[in-house]
């Protein structure tokens, strides 16, 4: 999609739909959308009058202009309360709007929905929000139809300024719209393909490719190197399976010092069949995405390298599938970890915290001031969250603050749950040090304690995205299917750090 700003008006401009906004009870048409009005012989206002047309939050009316204006149909959607209007509901409204023309077959789609000097969202804000929204319900996943026209898609997105001099807040907020929204659709794209097309091998491809296009350093550790440092986990969930383990590593560097000062770590199982404790059939497919936390860091990577803050950034997603065969990890069998831990397997299931215990003490090795860790780690985060929100877990609270920020600027909603020191307990094993799981209770809040036995004293957040990184139905900016979180928030996080 391709999108400009352009100083036109709603009425005029040639556009195959203009998306345009009401508040709750605005009874009396003013400015642009008066002279929108009046070209339309007055069906605004006239569905006003009826209650037709209320201004509610999320309502969206269609109106065709039968030739009265250039564009055919005229979105008008609900902006609730003027007084209540966030950022979130711009980009929430904006893709829902656009979901609903992409189907509608429009090609090109004017947006005039600042109205900045009445909310109080600046300019800046406001683009950004539309970009961001405009992008985000314009995504399809089509790589594998043979007909790639069925739903179609967005060609072009006009946003509307009133005032020449509001060109240029409104591209800084554009450009950065696009940037995080790309590369949330990226993510998505990562997280949408099939496992037999993002195998571990595939993803380091992917993660070069970001890495030239972004000037990132890339840097792939192969099976000889992982055994040469140490990365049992890593190794032992790999060995099940035909495809080659990868630790792919990414550095992005704004500072001006040689120290790392954040870590982002992300799941990369591109396959997780629960191994020999293997998973029910129902459904399984949908552990494709079980690498969503690694695609996430990757896309979050390129998006920061093009934003420039001022800071290092390491990546860090080991890579692998998790199958069983004659080869694979078994229950009862015990592993060295990165750190000389030694852990006893109850279930070949609970693979990633394996996997991310090597990344992670990798990460401490390596120096990192700060860590951040992303995994679609447990069903029982799902359970306890839904699919609303992002489990939190932190040994720092300082950083636990910043990432919930960075989240709730992205609208990417995040929750932290406790972490008291008791719940280690139930990881303790009989047999090796620790146990890769610590019973059927507080499930998610274990999994976290199994990972805070690899980062030492280094502040940390484990992000749990088993139950945010897809979605069973189409809502706001969020698409069925593979929905690209948390990378706004990783981005926002680099964003609040660097400046
Ligand atoms: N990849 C799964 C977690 C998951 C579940 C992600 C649902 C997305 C949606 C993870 O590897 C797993 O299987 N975890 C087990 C852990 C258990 C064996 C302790 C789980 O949550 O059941
Ligand atoms: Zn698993
Ligand atoms: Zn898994």
């Amino acid at each position: 999609m391709n999108i400009k700003i352009r100083t036109a008006q709603l009425n005029k401009v040639k556009a195959d739909a203009v998306i345009t906004g009401i508040f709750a009870k605005e009874k009396k048409l003013t400015g642009e959308l008066a002279a929108l009005d009046n070209s339309l012989n007055g069906a605004i206002s006239g569905l006003i009058k009826k209650g037709e047309l209320k201004g509610k939050a999320s309502e969206i009316t269609v109106i065709h202009s039968l030739g009265k204006i250039s564009a055919s149909k005229v979105l008008v959607v609900g902006l609730g309360k003027k007084k209540e209007l966030t950022k979130d509901d711009i980009r929430g409204t904006v893709a829902e709007a656009t979901r609903l023309l992409k189907r509608k077959s429009a090609k090109k789609v004017a947006v005039g929905l600042l109205r900045t000097d009445e909310t109080g969202i600046s300019l800046l804000d406001a683009a950004q929000m539309i970009t961001e929204g405009a992008l985000l319900g314009n995504y399809s996943f089509l790589q594998h139809k043979t007909k790639k026209d069925a739903n179609g898609n967005i060609d072009d997105l006009v946003i509307l300024s009133d005032k020449k001099k509001s060109i240029a807040p409104l591209e800084d907020g554009q450009r950065r719209g696009e940037v995080i929204a790309k590369a949330t659709n990226l993510a998505r794209d990562m997280g949408n393909e099939p496992a037999n097309f993002m195998t571990p091998t595939i993803m380091a491809e992917t993660a070069q490719k970001v890495a030239k296009e972004n000037n990132l350093e890339f840097t792939l550790l192969e099976k000889e190197q992982m055994a040469e440092l140490g990365m049992g986990g890593l190794l032992a969930v790999s060995q099940g399976s035909c495809q080659p383990p990868k630790f792919i590593i990414l550095n992005y560097k704004g500072g001006n010092t040689d120290k790392i000062d954040l870590a982002l770590v992300g799941k990369g199982v591109t396959f997780d069949s629960g191994g020999i404790s293997i998973k029910p059939s129902h459904k399984m497919e949908e552990m494709k995405g079980d690498m969503a936390g690694g695609a996430s860091v990757l896309a979050a990577m390129g998006a920061i390298a093009s934003l420039k803050p001022k800071i290092n950034i390491m990546a860090l997603v080991p890579a692998t599938e998790n199958l069983p065969s004659g080869c694979a990890l078994k229950p009862g069998d015990v592993i060295t970890g990165i750190n000389g831990k030694t852990v006893e397997i109850i279930s070949t299931d609970a693979e990633g915290r394996l996997i991310l215990a090597d990344a992670l003490g990798y990460a401490v090795k390596m120096g990192a001031r700060r860590i951040v860790d992303i995994a679609t780690l447990t069903g029982s985060c799902q359970v306890a969250l839904g699919n609303i929100c992002t489990g939190v877990f932190a040994n720092n609270q300082r950083l636990a603050e910043k990432v919930l920020a960075a989240g709730k600027e992205a609208g990417e909603r995040s929750w932290q749950m406790p972490m008291f020191d008791d719940y280690k307990e139930q990881n303790k094993s009989d047999v090796a040090d620790i146990q890769n799981v610590g019973g059927r209770y507080a499930g998610s809040i274990t999994a976290a304690q199994f990972l805070g036995e690899f980062v030492g004293n280094v502040p940390w957040v484990h992000m749990d995205i088993a139950g945010t990184s897809s979605a069973d139905v189409n809502k706001q900016q969020f698409p069925k299917g593979a929905t690209g979180v948390p990378v706004g928030t990783l981005v926002n996080l680099a964003l609040s750090m660097g400046n």
